[in-house]
């Protein structure tokens, strides 16, 4: 049996080894070429220290108390000499990625389908050159073809297609923009380099509230695509926020998941007051379209900075305190 370890480093870099079952996660780390912090393997240094974010696992009883204390092992820290894994799991290493020999997977992708959802989006479809592993809610570099930059942009596929998916904002002149509106063509190639970043999905132990602004619905819809997959049956609700109704994208692929995710409800809301929608103004006014207590819940967040911060405030001025709050804010590049 082979699991997925998802290796998150302090620079924000992850990456996706694979895992065996009686195999410790520095022995498939220095089989996949990452070089983790250690000092004896043996459980008696502590150098190989991390914290073990989701899954399931055993350390043995081969470690000495100097090295991991159970107080430490009770709040989920772990040897990764020790550790082997018995699911998927998340790691976090408390070092930089470059100091492990380890930067970012970097590979190719090709172009297969551009379409614009609407004047403010654009979906961008790509087949990745190998595969590449992250975790939903993660976001990659792209290369902008034809140029030496790049732009940042969440999958909003989940983890595992062959087929990779973003949804971009249209920039007016934004670099990455102006390639998709009147350049791209399928077949053209895209440097892809990641992931990268600490907003992804936890394991999913009561109800969850999604909160997305804009083209901030693409990592939430990676996400929600694993919970399905994964049977989840916590009630998990998505707000999701546009400024006019023609803003609005990926309704029927939001209604699918409503069949495929049992506990699963969406409300949009459109800014423009004058648009006629059944939920105008901000996500912060419709909060109680969640039936479930906020406190009870883990909260992500992903949309422009602005909305993050009037989420934040919301919360702090409502005396709201959600078991959890993850949140992404992004910035339009121009
Ligand atoms: Fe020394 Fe793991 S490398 S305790």
């Amino acid at each position: 049996m082979t699991y997925q370890v998802a290796l998150n480093f302090e620079d924000g870099v992850t990456r996706v080894i694979e895992c065996k079952e009686d195999e410790t996660v520095l022995d498939a780390a220095y089989r996949n070429h990452v070089k983790l912090p250690m000092d004896c393997s043996d459980g008696v240094c502590g150098t190989c220290k991390g914290t073990c974010q989701s899954g399931a696992y055993e350390l043995g009883d081969e470690y000495i108390d100097e090295a991991l204390t159970d107080d430490e092992a009770a709040n989920g820290m772990i040897l990764t000499c020790q550790m082997t894994v018995k699911s998927n799991a998340v790691v976090s290493i408390p070092a930089m990625s470059s100091m492990c020999q380890s930067g970012p997977q970097e590979t190719t992708a090709t172009v297969t389908a551009v379409d614009m959802l609407s004047d403010s989006t654009v979906s961008l479809k790509v087949k990745l050159a190998q595969s590449f592993g992250f975790l939903a809610g993660q976001y990659v570099n792209l290369g902008v073809p034809g140029t030496d930059q790049t732009r940042a942009y969440s999958f909003s596929s989940k983890p595992g297609e062959d087929e990779a998916s973003f949804l971009i904002r249209n920039v007016p002149n934004g670099l990455m923009s102006t390639y998709l509106t009147s350049q791209a063509k399928a077949g053209d190639e895209m440097k892809v380099v990641g992931p990268m970043g600490s907003f992804y999905l936890r394991e999913v132990q009561g109800p969850t509230l999604l909160l997305a602004g804009g083209t901030g619905l693409a990592p939430l819809l990676s996400m929600l695509q694993v919970m399905a997959d994964n049977g989840n049956a916590e009630p998990i609700h998505l707000l999701y926020g546009v400024n006019t109704q023609a803003d609005l994208v990926e309704l029927a692929t939001l209604d699918g998941l409503t069949s495929q995710l049992a506990n699963f409800t969406y409300t949009t809301v459109v800014v423009d007051e004058a648009s006629g929608h059944s939920h105008t103004g901000y996500v912060t006014a419709h909060m109680d379209t969640a039936k479930f207590d906020i406190n009870t819940a883990d909260v992500y967040l992903c949309g422009p900075p602005p909305m993050v911060e009037a989420v934040r405030q919301y919360l702090d001025s409502e005396g709201l305190t959600p078991k959890q709050f993850y949140y992404e804010k992004f910035n339009p590049s121009t």
